[in-house]
């Protein structure tokens, strides 16, 4: 499984974008409603990837509209961060899930469907080109650190991609909305955040570079 064969190797993101309905990657895109690409200014510093849409991302077509969105919107703001100014994505771009009744559960996609769905976001980190990466949750980190990096040894300090674009480890913005210690993890998230933004130091998160 590799989608592979669906990512333009040339252009720019608008040719991404368009791609993306088409894939069959993986097994992932016969029940969900629609795929969910990233969204946000190309020409940012800072890109903050997640693990895959939830039943609110399929439903709207959008990340981060959630329960785990609104969290790192708050989060955001806290660490100083303008939502707007940031490029926001998934490592697995269709919505995994399990029925019970009329419910749809959020399932973790395998190890087969996060490396099929590999090459999207690694499209996406090579035409942003961002000053540092925000890897959220441990399928964004077996995305782009491999199956034996752990986040919670690793997070909120300067790490590097095998891309060797600089990034910081994080938690998913979910567990901290789940977590039974809510204050203490939504401090640590910011603080991670924080770590991120200080290794752009002192730019803005925006750049003016060529259109990409
Ligand atoms: N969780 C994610 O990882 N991404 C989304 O877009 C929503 C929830
Ligand atoms: Fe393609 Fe990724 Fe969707 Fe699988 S999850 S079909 S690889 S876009």
């Amino acid at each position: 499984m590799t989608a592979e064969e669906w990512v333009p190797s040339d252009g720019g993101m608008r040719k991404l974008r368009a791609a993306l309905p088409d894939c069959r990657g993986c097994d992932l895109w016969e029940d969900a409603s629609q795929v969910v690409g990233g969204e946000g200014p190309v020409r940012t510093r800072m890109v903050l990837v997640g693990e895959t849409p939830g039943d609110h991302e399929d439903k709207e077509g959008h990340v981060f509209v959630g329960p785990a969105g609104h969290l790192l919107d708050k989060a955001l703001v806290a660490a100083g961060i303008e939502r707007q100014d940031v490029y926001l994505t998934n490592a697995v771009k269709h919505f995994r899930f399990e029925r019970q009744g009329k419910r749809r559960i959020h399932k973790t996609p395998s190890a087969g469907q996060i490396t099929a769905c590999h090459p999207w976001l690694a499209r996406e980190l090579e035409i942003v080109k961002p000053s540092v990466v925000v890897v959220m949750g441990s399928v964004a980190a077996r995305s782009l650190l491999g199956s034996s990096f752990r986040v919670t040894h690793e997070r909120g300090k300067r790490i590097e991609l095998d891309t060797g674009q600089p990034a910081v480890a994080t938690v998913h913005p979910s567990a901290v909305v789940r977590s039974d210690n809510y204050h203490r993890d939504f401090e640590h998230f910011v603080n991670d955040l924080q770590v991120a933004i200080s290794l752009i130091s002192g730019a803005g998160l925006r750049h003016s570079g060529a259109a990409r």
